[in-house]
């Protein structure tokens, strides 16, 4: 096992209703002037925004409020909220919705605390110095922004779209209440279970040494997600289900289930921010799209991790050369993804890129990660072209 730092320091709160706290944690954490930020909508179908906003009046709180982060955040509103907040004296951020709201107010949280343009922390310019304390109650089970150290924002120029991570944008608490994911189109939930997969998948196939406990959380983790998207794709009004991938889904994304690998993979995401960018795709799906692409590229340079995840997740057969029992688990990942209506390939998700379009996100890809990324693989600009290709 390598030595690792494990740094999880939000306070979560699951269960039903656990919205109702949410002044009182605002007030634990010494926010007196709060930003509610928020998506297109659904928080306000919903109601859900009505009932924070009650609870803060109520409770003596000031805030403002901002809507409008779409999925693929866009800088530009990052920008207003930033200039919002310096206006309005704001000295906490409460992000409610999913992944987009909560990312856009981390860059928010940035902008407000460090001087010179927020895009330079997303460019790999410089480092972020500190950022605005951040509570969040989320209402779709995905990303695990909620205890995650990342933010991830698309700037409109160029439709790049860049990561940015730093412990300063761990939020201090997540309230988790499985009954607001139940709003969801059955399409953004199995996108959601496709990304919470894919967080520990991508931690998973790595070039790491031993790593029994991780390997038994990691392998855990991923047969309850899969089984629970089972459920709800019949049953999406099933509590036990939408909990358990709530859970999951902040676990997958805390660094618990990379503890003592090498860091991850991480190429599956990297290919797939690019067609976010540039085709604004949900994630999940363009997760799943370009996945087995990327699998079979990799695997045979990455087999003992790639027969075990055939074996103890996907619970193929062990008959056969490595090769196959990892390829047999390449194909069952697959079918499970088309089980719950993800795409498999580039057609699937609904994008035709022509060659020239291909080439520029491989282009972008790499400068994006500074020439050649992946543990499982090392992928330079031309391997990341033939994955694309092989995916469409
Ligand atoms: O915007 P609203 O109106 O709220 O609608 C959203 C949006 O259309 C809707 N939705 C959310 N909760 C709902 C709901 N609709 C009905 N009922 C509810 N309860 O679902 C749609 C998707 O929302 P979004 O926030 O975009 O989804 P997600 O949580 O998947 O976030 C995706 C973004 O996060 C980034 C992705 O790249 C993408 O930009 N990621 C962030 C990570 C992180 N910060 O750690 C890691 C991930 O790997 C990922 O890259
Ligand atoms: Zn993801």
């Amino acid at each position: 096992m390598f030595d690792f730092k494990y740094y999880a320091p939000t306070k979560v709160i699951l269960g039903r209703n656990t919205e109702e706290k949410v002044a009182e944690l605002i007030r634990e954490f010494g926010g007196t002037k709060v930003l509610i930020h928020y998506g297109g909508g659904s928080v306000v179908r919903s109601g859900l925004l009505q009932r924070v906003t009650e609870t803060l009046d109520a409770a003596g709180i000031a805030y403002v409020t901002l809507g409008g982060a779409v999925p693929n955040p866009r800088l530009s509103l990052v920008y207003e909220g930033i200039e919002l907040c310096k206006r309005e004296g704001v000295d906490f951020l409460l992000g409610v919705g999913g992944g987009s709201a909560i990312d856009s107010a981390k860059a928010i949280g940035y902008g407000v605390a460090n001087d010179g343009d927020v895009w330079d922390f997303y460019d790999y310019k410089r480092k972020a110095a500190g950022c605005l304390p951040l509570g969040v109650i989320l209402t779709i089970a995905a990303t695990g922004s909620e205890m995650s150290d990342s933010s991830v924002i698309t700037k409109e120029d160029g439709l790049i779209k860049r990561g940015y991570s730093s412990d300063y944008g761990r939020p201090r608490f997540a309230i988790l209440d499985p009954e607001l994911t139940m709003t969801l189109p059955d399409y953004q939930t199995a996108c959601g279970c496709t990304d919470i997969m894919m967080h520990t998948m991508e931690r998973y196939f790595t070039q790491g040494g031993n790593m029994e406990i991780t390997d038994a959380l990691a392998e855990g983790l991923l047969r309850t997600v899969m089984r629970n998207a089972l459920i709800l794709r019949d049953d999406p009004g099933n509590y036990d289900a939408r909990a358990e991938v709530m859970w999951a889904g902040s676990l997958s994304h805390n660094g618990l289930t990379g503890c003592g690998n090498d860091g991850g993979d991480w190429m599956t995401h990297k290919l797939e921010h690019e067609l976010g960018g540039l085709y604004d795709v949900a994630h999940g799906a363009g997760l799943a799209a370009v996945w087995g692409s990327w699998a079979r590229y990799v695997y045979k340079d990455c087999l003992p991790r790639f027969k075990k995840f055939a074996v103890n997740v996907m619970g193929v057969s062990k008959e056969g050369t490595d090769e196959e029992i990892a390829e047999r688990g390449i194909v069952a990942m697959e079918e499970f993804f088309r089980s719950i209506k993800m795409p498999t390939n580039l057609r699937e998700l609904g994008v035709d890129p022509t060659e020239e379009e291909l080439a520029e996100m491989a282009h972008k890809c790499a400068v994006g990660v500074g020439g050649a990324k992946g543990s499982a693989k090392l992928l330079d600009e031309a391997a990341m072209l033939q994955i694309y290709r092989a995916s469409v």
